[in-house]
């Protein structure tokens, strides 16, 4: 007790100086280089040192954040990589949307390379809580870290109200000449406010302009701008844009003066870097129209000042069902076409699925202090994936097959590239079904509601049930059906999976034994095909191969008497094929014999759990086997004393039914 209590305190204390010493490393990689000096200094000096990167457009800055971080995936694993481009930004937070991932990076290459479609608003369209924002604020983060770097190194005009490029300040009269000394060119005008600043205080002498690196920081509102939609009756076009700044209007004596407006405004912070627009067709068309001629023409007309120049990269979201009602109108046709949509969909893969909840789950303090059976998750997941696969209408056992599949398992009768083609047929899978967020609600409530430190997966089936029934939003027919894939889940699946684990739990090294018990079996069909006898290694006595134990392990996957002779051949051959190649046979070896090992061993143990059903009152014995068991399933298979109580109760159900 002593001991447990100070090993505790020195991990408590140890974790503190652990988070002081990240903190401190944190801000030492945080203190990026800060400059700032005169438009001439700037050119002297750090523009002279990399003239290209310094021109760089708001989607080259971004394209060039996603590549920083970028990775060849494959190359963990030592082979010679897919070649296939992979973002770290994503990696540890959006699970099962690679594709959709995939085409947001390329969205981003192709606006870098200067493609047409970088003057297009970027459009993520998907179901509800599909990790459409998330992936936003990712984009967003990886801004604000990659503007800390040396590659991300990022100047502006000082005081500048939309931080913009220093080299906006070269009159047009030379830019001709600036493009044959550095081989790169101009985009872009002064601001009206720095116009205003470079006439009144400098007397237009440009070269003196203060210039400063900035770094990219949504707090901050450089670099980085959000806009939400509240009510449309009081939605003013100058949340985006700004207005006149009254109190300033006295101090210059003129409502046109720039430096009299405010600059407010989601469009001016997120001037060089990103404007996220959430539910963006919610806006007034008045909104949409001034962004897209933002994306387009890279400026927005504000008040009396000229056009604005800003460059910025939008990436808005939106979901299906604002989607349709924009579509009903038929002016917004036009609108759609100056956008590029992305559709995010939901995954269909159950374990990349329970991933995501996994990563909810451990965020919540309610959650840390429960434990979840080992398929609980897993459990849900499925369900959810059955939803979103099952609008089609097709029949249960092709649904099941399907998630298995989408999960990358080996499924008989299907071939490893059948997963794209039946995903080719039903483009409009993921689009719709359980959300992520409808699991998770269901398990707080069950965690809330049940008060106890321990779920199992039929306690998870059972919020999910309750979670489905209870929900208003969804129609009397459409419960049934999902209510009826809960049936499925636990039938295809996790009766599937928890007999196995119980099966397992039964032997002290379920591995160690079913490869003993392959070993043999290989022996034995080697010594009836060669017409050989085998040397009894006890006795030494020779004995004939057993052939009763061969039929007895082959009739557990139905291989017939006429049958058996070529599964045999077929089984040494790979053996034999494995031998060559300096490799071990083991059960992973041949999916078969994988089945028929584990159902002989388990028979052969069944005896144990008959015992958990039968005695009303155990004895001593009896309660010692089964405690065994119990422990073994806490110690190696992930339940706690709990859930393992339950699992095997479960199972001795289930056998009582077969
Ligand atoms: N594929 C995924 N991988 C990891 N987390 C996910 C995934 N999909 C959703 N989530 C999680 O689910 C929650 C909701 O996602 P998010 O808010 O990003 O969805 P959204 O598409 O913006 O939804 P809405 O349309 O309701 O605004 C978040 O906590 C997010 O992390
Ligand atoms: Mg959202
Ligand atoms: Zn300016």
């Amino acid at each position: 007790m002593v001991n447990s209590d100070s090993t505790m305190k020195t991990s408590t204390t140890e974790r503190h100086s652990d988070f002081l010493k990240s903190l401190v490393e944190f801000t030492k990689d945080h203190r990026a280089a800060r400059w700032s000096g005169t438009l001439s200094e700037f050119l002297d000096g750090v523009f002279r040192a990399d003239p290209k990167g310094i021109v760089r457009s708001s989607h080259q800055y971004i394209w060039d954040m996603l590549r920083a971080n970028g990775f060849d995936d494959g190359f963990a694993g030592g082979s010679s990589g897919s070649g296939k481009f992979r973002c770290q930004l994503f990696e540890d937070e959006l699970f099962g949307i690679d594709e959709t991932i995939g085409r947001v990076i390329d969205y981003f290459k192709a606006a870098s390379a200067g493609s047409e479609v970088g003057r297009r608003l970027l459009l993520l369209l998907g179901p509800p809580s599909g990790g459409k924002s998330s992936m936003v604020i990712l984009l967003k983060r990886g801004l604000e870290a990659y503007s800390q770097t040396e590659a991300g190194a990022l100047y502006a005009i000082k005081g500048c109200p939309v931080h913009e490029s220093p080299l906006h300040l070269v009159p047009h009269t030379l830019r001709p000449q600036f493009r044959q000394t550095y081989g790169v060119e101009i985009t872009g005008e002064l601001c009206p406010y720095c116009s205003s600043r470079l006439q009144h205080e400098l007397s237009g002498d440009f070269m003196q302009m203060p210039v400063e690196r900035i770094f990219i920081s949504e707090a901050g509102r450089v670099g980085v701008g959000t806009y939400a939609p509240h009510d449309p009756t009081t939605a003013d076009i100058a949340d985006l844009v700004g207005s006149v700044d009254l109190s300033k209007v006295s101090e210059f004596g003129d409502e046109g003066d720039p430096r009299a407006w405010s600059w407010s405004g989601a469009v001016f912070a997120a001037s060089r870097g990103c404007l996220e627009m959430i539910e963006i067709l919610k806006v007034k068309r008045e909104f949409l129209y001034l962004l897209l001629t933002l994306t387009q023409e890279k400026n927005v007309k504000v008040s009396r000042f000229p056009l604005i120049h800003i460059d910025e990269s939008i990436v808005a979201h939106t979901n299906f069902a604002e989607f349709r009602k924009f579509l009903q109108e038929p002016e917004n046709e036009a609108l759609l076409d100056r956008m590029v949509i992305i559709q995010v969909p939901y995954t269909l893969d159950y374990k990349e699925e329970a991933r995501i909840y996994r990563k909810l789950c451990s965020s919540t303090q309610a959650f840390r202090e429960v434990h979840l059976d080992p398929h609980a998750l897993h459990v849900a997941a499925v369900y959810a994936v059955l939803s979103r696969v099952g609008e089609a209408e097709e029949r249960d056992a092709d649904n099941v097959k399907k998630v298995r599949v989408y999960a990358g398992e080996d499924v008989e009768g299907v071939a490893p590239g059948d997963a794209a083609k039946m995903r080719a047929k039903n483009p409009d899978e993921g689009l719709s079904g359980v959300s992520p967020r409808f699991v998770i609600n269901a398990l707080s409530n069950a965690i809330i509601q049940s008060q106890a430190k321990s779920l199992t997966t039929m306690d998870v089936l059972i919020a999910l049930k309750d979670a489905i029934e209870s929900d208003v939003r969804i129609d009397g027919k459409k419960k049934r059906k999902w209510v009826d894939f809960l049936v499925a889940v636990r039938k295809d699946f996790y009766n599937r999976w928890v007999k196995e684990d119980v099966h397992k739990a039964l032997f002290v090294s379920f591995e160690q034994e079913a490869q003993q018990l392959l070993d043999k079996y290989i022996d034995e069909v080697e010594a009836t095909l060669d017409n050989r006898t085998l040397r009894d290694p006890i006795t030494s006595e020779e004995r004939k191969p057993d052939e009763r134990f061969l039929r007895s392990v082959e009739e557990k996957i139905r291989i017939s008497e006429s049958g058996k002779l070529s599964f045999r051949q077929e089984v040494v051959r790979k053996a034999m094929g494995a031998y060559k190649r300096g490799e071990k046979f083991t059960l992973d070896s041949h999916a078969p014999l994988h089945d028929a090992v584990e159902q002989y061993l388990f028979e052969s143990r069944r005896d144990v759990l008959r015992l958990v059903s039968s005695a009303a009152r155990p004895d001593d014995e009896t309660r010692q086997k089964i405690s065994v068991v119990e422990k073994r399933l806490v110690d190696e298979y992930g339940y706690d004393p709990h859930s393992a109580r339950e699992a095997l109760n479960y199972v001795t159900t289930l056998l009582a039914q077969e």
